[in-house]
């Protein structure tokens, strides 16, 4: 059995030798260094750590769809920076602000094409069930992306949208990883859902829990821009439950933050933030991170192999749901 760190190796090795520099270098410089600055690796792992709960051998036809995951990853967040403004990713400066916005929008299209060429290199057999999933998947985090950013400019939002957001942009793909590494271990539609139903709330969890550290994390550690789902008015776990939860004269202290051009974003940070904390709003994505976290952890149950095969997968998605990075 391996271990995610071995797993990790394992990923970063394959990628850093089949992803080399090429001409033209302003296209190829830019995917070089999205791949190269970090990044947690954790749809690969997840999708190797589910083929090695079923496989002994972590070999080709696991690595090369769990490769093209992680060059889909990378492309999305090259795109979705342009899209948030972002200037921080994996600790350095993003794709569109160290070049241009069009070399990230190009060099974005280019990863995007190098992720299926990865993928349709997985085993003939399973190709067209990899591919199906992968396409469907592909499609759901551009409706997610999409929802992101029209929800910016919308008010109020339920809670449901949110989820229905998050599933869309995050969970999804998350989801779609697990259940690729189970259909090339070859095992059957039932565990294949399992793990998908496993990813999914994995995923969820995932993402309430990006949007918490977006907020209450530290850059050093996170990687990102800490403040900046705040300045955006990005409608985060965090803030779609203070609008449900707030009421009277902090209602509208709340709306008139999101409302006004007319404040630093530091002082914006800071007035929100405090917001949040009146109505405790940490406390309650904790306890949704830990709801989706159980769930998850009920469809690993169901898959029906030793407890001591499930220990590595155990042992990183307890390190992922603790993270503060
Ligand atoms: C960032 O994903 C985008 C989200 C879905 C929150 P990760 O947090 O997995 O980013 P990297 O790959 O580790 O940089
Ligand atoms: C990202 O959501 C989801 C995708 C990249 C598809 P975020 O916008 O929250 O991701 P970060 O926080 O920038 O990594
Ligand atoms: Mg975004
Ligand atoms: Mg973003
Ligand atoms: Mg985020």
């Amino acid at each position: 059995m391996y271990t995610e760190t071995e797993i990790k190796s394992l990923i970063n090795k394959a990628l850093l030798s089949t992803i080399t520099r090429n001409s033209p270098v302003e296209l190829y410089d830019p995917i070089l260094y999205n791949i190269s600055i970090g990044g947690k690796r954790i749809r690969p792992i997840l999708c190797l750590l589910c083929y090695n709960l079923f496989k002994e051998t972590i070999d080709n036809n696991a690595i090369m769809p769990a490769m093209g995951i992680e060059v889909f990853h990378g492309f999305t967040l090259v795109h979705d920076d342009i899209m948030d403004d972002a200037e921080i990713r994996r600790g350095n400066i993003s794709v569109h602000k160290k070049w241009s916005k069009n070399t990230a929008i190009l060099s974005g299209d280019a990863m995007c094409i190098e992720a299926y060429r990865f993928i349709s290199q997985t085993n003939t057999n399973h190709l067209p069930q990899v591919l199906d999933i992968f396409n469907k998947t592909a499609a759901q985090v551009c409706e997610g992306q999409q929802f992101d950013i029209n929800f910016e400019k919308k008010f109020l939002i339920s809670e449901n949208d949110y989820l229905m957001m998050i599933n869309l942009k995050t969970a999804a793909l998350i989801a779609a990883s697990a259940k690729i590494g189970a259909i090339v271990a070859d095992v059957s539609i039932a565990d294949c859902e399992n793990l998908y139903q496993f990813g999914y709330n994995l995923g969820m969890a995932f993402q309430i829990q990006d949007d918490v550290l977006d907020t209450y994390g530290n850059t050093g550690i996170f990687g990102k821009t800490i403040g900046g789902d705040i300045v955006s008015n990005k409608k985060t776990f965090l803030l779609v439950s203070a609008l449900i939860r707030a009421q009277g004269q902090q209602m509208s202290n709340l709306e008139n933050l999101l409302k006004t051009n007319d404040i630093a974003n530091d002082e914006k940070i800071k007035k929100v933030k405090q917001i949040f904390d009146e109505l405790e709003i940490k406390q309650l994505a904790d306890s949704k991170i830990n709801h989706y976290f159980n769930t998850a952890m009920e469809y690993l149950d169901k898959i029906k192999i030793t407890d001591y095969r499930k220990e590595n997968i155990t042992k990183f998605i307890n390190n992922l749901i603790d993270r503060n990075y």
